[in-house]
């Protein structure tokens, strides 16, 4: 990417690294990444959004650990880091810098109203810390240093797009248009993919069930086990049909992988059981995770060639976003 100066448009997206990526992060979120990355439409930049794991307490060599695994799943899924930056959001002080202002623009009441800390908070009672409260904001300033068109996330983030707009628009009332108003970008199928051990939740890498969650590191066994064992429900017809959650969301993990329809999937599995439906449910997902594995266990060892796509991104994201970070002060009264 040479500069954000054409008529592309901007797609930026982040994914924290806290844990190893599941196929819910990667179905509902990096697929899309590679997807308008390979299409040449726009002008992507990426990030591994690690500022955003301290909220909940982190291990400090576990932590390293899970940075360069992530960052290595990413390139694994395909991230060109010649086509646009995959860059470290602590490597660029801009974002740290942007969350403290657009805290300022922020209203309390706004962040109280978020899905995500209400759970979170319950979920980490002991450690209910002001950056959980204002996470949002630091995810509002990722978007809007780069002056992003498109937002690709899963359906959880849209509570966050829709408030780093109302923030964009809350600014750009006082001081012009300053920032771009960003767009989600979520796709139809695999938007929310659910746990196959409860499929009323959504499936998370902090699930205490290990079967519930499927990982992009799990070898092929691994994947048909959990799909074998995923919970459904006593019907034992291949429909998609409110209350069968199970069975709903492995026809959107299917249609997600194989691009069928949910008629078409309805029509091929007519009168076979979900014994049937999960051997095919499993396959279809190790094709798709089969080749990103390998990859990943190539990149992975590979510290020197990581160290050299993180640090040529994080210098080309420090240039971009500085731009809007120098308007934003100017604008708001700070001088140089
Ligand atoms: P994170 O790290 O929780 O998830 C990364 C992406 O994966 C999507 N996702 C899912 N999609 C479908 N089904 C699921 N079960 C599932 N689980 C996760 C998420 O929607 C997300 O798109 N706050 C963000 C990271 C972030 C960010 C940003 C995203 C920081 N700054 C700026 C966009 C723009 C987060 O915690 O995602």
């Amino acid at each position: 990417m040479e500069n954000t100066n054409d008529k592309k448009q901007i797609v930026f997206s982040a994914i924290q690294p806290s844990g190893t990526i599941t196929l819910g992060n990667y179905l509902g979120a990096v697929k899309n990444w590679v997807k308008m990355q390979q299409s040449g439409e726009f002008d992507c930049i990426y990030a591994l959004a690690d500022l955003h794991t301290i909220t909940v307490r982190q291990t400090p060599s576990v932590m390293r650990q899970n940075i360069i695994n992530a960052y290595a799943s990413i390139l694994a899924c395909g991230i060109d880091v010649e086509k646009s930056p995959f860059f470290i959001q602590s490597h660029n002080p801009n974002h740290a810098q942007m969350a403290w202002v657009l805290n300022c623009y922020t209203q309390f009441g706004e962040l109280s109203r978020m899905t995500q800390f209400k759970d979170k908070s319950a979920k980490h009672a002991d450690n209910i810390n002001a950056g959980l409260f204002t996470y949002p904001s630091l995810m509002a300033g990722d978007i809007l240093l780069y002056q992003a068109d498109k937002v690709p996330v899963g359906s959880d983030q849209k509570q966050h797009i829709e408030l780093t707009r109302d923030i964009a628009q809350r600014f750009n009332s006082i001081y012009g248009e300053v920032f771009k108003i960003p767009e989600g970008f979520i796709p139809k199928d695999g938007a929310r993919v659910m746990s196959l051990q409860n499929p009323t939740a959504k499936m998370s890498k902090s699930d205490e069930n290990v079967n519930a969650c499927v990982l992009l590191t799990d070898d092929n066994d691994t994947i048909m086990r959990k799909f074998k064992r995923a919970i459904t429900d006593s019907e034992a017809h291949v429909c998609y049909k409110e209350g069968k959650d199970g069975i709903n969301n492995l026809m959107s993990i299917y249609s997600s992988v194989t691009g069928l329809s949910f008629e078409q999937i309805e029509h091929d599995f007519e009168g076979k059981g979900y014994g049937d439906f999960k051997v095919a449910v499993g396959e279809a997902v190790i094709n798709e995770l089969e080749p990103i594995r390998k990859r990943y266990e190539q990149f992975v060892k590979d510290k020197k060639y990581i160290t050299e796509c993180y640090t040529k991104s994080d210098e080309l994201a420090f240039k971009i976003s500085r731009r809007t970070m120098d308007k934003v002060m100017k604008k708001i009264g700070f001088i140089k």
